[in-house]
């Protein structure tokens, strides 16, 4: 894709297409339009009086050689009611486009956005081009393997000339953020036959071969119990997989600067183990790894970005399967900061791979850290697809995370951590259980983490479910839906000491 940037009236184009995001309208007050209008012959005025287009949210229509263009056809995409759009409204706008046959079966583009000067807006665009049309082609064969989508050239048309450096740069961010969102999406939607523990740890050693700020050290089955880590142990033993556990470094500052630590649930296939789940929300466990992901892309997109900080990345990897090998319903284990965790029931194990994790973090010295993790069922029952609940132990962290989350359209609300949730987590015969039940799962969890924090603020993300949409949304695609990439991202570049 190359992307380039002028500034000029939507009639001065050559390009395939010129596409304009229009607001709704009940009158033509925008002049793109009315001398749209003039040159079509008063099509723009019978659409809007027919009612078939008056640029409500997701609406497209094409008008094919309008007069005095010099592009053949000129697509009108609505941004609904003026007093409702912000940035996500001009992402679902492109992800509507980006779909759009006018669009794809021709080479180049122009994106004339209108006298709108908001970074942001540029940033979205870009996002919800790419992440809207968004396929994963690579396990079909043969014809179907090839992509239909022939744009190569986007140009983006700004009308405040001097604007010009500050939007090339919102766009550029635009397009690693939602090339790291996409990173995700495809590594969350490989089966676990194909990405094991050992094939993710393949794909973060490429990464980092691919950016001078970053190094990748990979921990193996030996080293990870040289170092303790009995939780994790107990997840991978069920399963021929051995873990791995991959530490990706951002150097974007001196190396005495503490860096922000972000730690990642890599579960490749969760069954559950001996605490079997049931057949029919299996398949979407090849997903459980999705933290893993967001974590992995966000530190290359930070390199990408050459953000002036350290990040380190943490990311525990295991299968957690059924054996005659696998931990059982009961046993009780050692974690890696020497807490004992009964393990009542196998399928809670994001929670113990985390657990060693976080302790690890404190090899850092880290000012901050940030798990994300598909880790409780019960998230859906807190904010459903439509957000996803965050808890911690710093109220300035969780102020940063929120306004990440409004800049990026990516939603969170803040759940508590109470000491009912704590107490139950407490195990009648070891210092821990790993499971409090169905109720207040997803804080439960967090109340469980929470004893492996160290002494530096801490936040948690729980991406389960939200990481998956079921239907299809404008610039999200049915499948994983790479969340919490923009977030993190967002977080990581407007970074600055707590
Ligand atoms: N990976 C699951 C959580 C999950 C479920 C993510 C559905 C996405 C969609 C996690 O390992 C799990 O099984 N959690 C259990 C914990 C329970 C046993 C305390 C859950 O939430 O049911
Ligand atoms: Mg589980
Ligand atoms: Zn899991």
């Amino acid at each position: 894709m190359k992307l380039s940037f002028a500034s000029d009236r939507p009639q001065t184009f050559a390009a395939d297409s010129v596409v304009l995001f229009v607001n709704h309208f009940d009158r033509l007050t925008d002049p793109r339009l009315r001398e749209l209008d003039k040159a079509t012959g008063g099509a723009v005025t019978n659409l809007s009086e027919s009612g078939e287009f008056t640029a409500k949210e997701g609406e497209v229509t094409t008008f094919f050689r309008p007069e005095g263009y010099r592009t053949d056809r000129v697509i009108a995409v609505g941004l609904g009611e003026k007093k409702k759009i912000d940035a996500d409204s001009y992402r679902r706008a492109a992800g509507v486009v980006s779909r759009h046959r006018s669009l794809t079966q021709y080479k180049s583009t122009v994106f004339h956005i209108g006298p709108v000067e908001d970074a942001l807006v540029y940033q979205a665009v870009i996002e919800g081009y790419l992440l809207g049309s968004y396929k994963l082609l690579e396990f079909k064969s043969g014809e179907t393997r090839k992509s239909q989508n022939r744009l190569v050239n986007i140009l983006f048309a700004i009308d405040n000339k001097r604007l010009l450096k500050r939007l090339q740069n919102a766009v550029q961010k635009g397009r690693v953020s939602a090339e790291g969102q996409l990173r995700v999406r495809r590594l969350a939607s490989i089966p676990a036959n194909v990405l094991t523990p050992a094939g993710f740890a393949q794909e973060a050693r490429k990464l980092a071969a691919n950016h001078q700020s970053l190094t990748c050290r990979v921990l193996d089955g030996r080293d990870i119990a040289r170092e303790k880590m009995g939780a994790l142990l107990a997840v991978a033993k069920g399963s021929d997989q051995s873990p791995r556990f991959v530490i990706l470094e951002h150097k974007g500052s001196r190396a005495g600067q503490k860096p922000v630590v972000l730690v990642g649930k890599g579960i490749t296939f969760d069954s559950g183990g001996l605490s079997l789940k049931q057949a029919a929300m299996m398949p979407e466990m090849k997903g459980d790894m999705t933290g893993a992901a967001v974590v992995m892309a966000a530190v290359g997109a930070a390199a990408e970005l050459k953000l002036p900080l350290n990040v380190v990345g943490l990311i525990p990897l295991a299968e957690n399967m059924p054996s005659s090998k696998a931990t059982r319903p009961s046993d009780i284990v050692i974690s890696r900061k020497g807490l004992t965790v009964e393990i009542f029931n196998t399928d809670a194990e994001g929670r113990l791979i985390l657990a060693d994790a976080l302790d690890y973090a404190n090899e850092f010295d880290p000012q901050v850290v940030i798990d994300i993790a598909t880790l409780t069922g019960g998230a859906l029952y807190v904010l459903g697809y439509s957000g996803a609940p965050i808890m911690g132990n710093n109220a300035r962290l969780m102020d940063r995370i929120r306004a990440a989350s409004e800049a990026t359209a990516e939603r969170v609300w803040e759940m508590p951590i109470w000491d009912d949730f704590r107490n139950a987590m407490k195990s009648d015969i070891a210092d821990l259980i790993n499971s409090g039940g169905k109720p207040a799962s997803t804080m439960t969890a967090a109340a469980f983490l929470e004893n492996f924090v160290g002494d530096w603020p801490w936040a948690h993300i729980d991406i389960a479910y939200v990481d998956l949409e079921p239907k299809g949304r404008p610039y999200i695609p049915k499948g994983n839906t790479g969340i919490g990439l923009r977030l993190l991202l967002q977080l990581l570049s407007d970074w600055k000491k707590l």
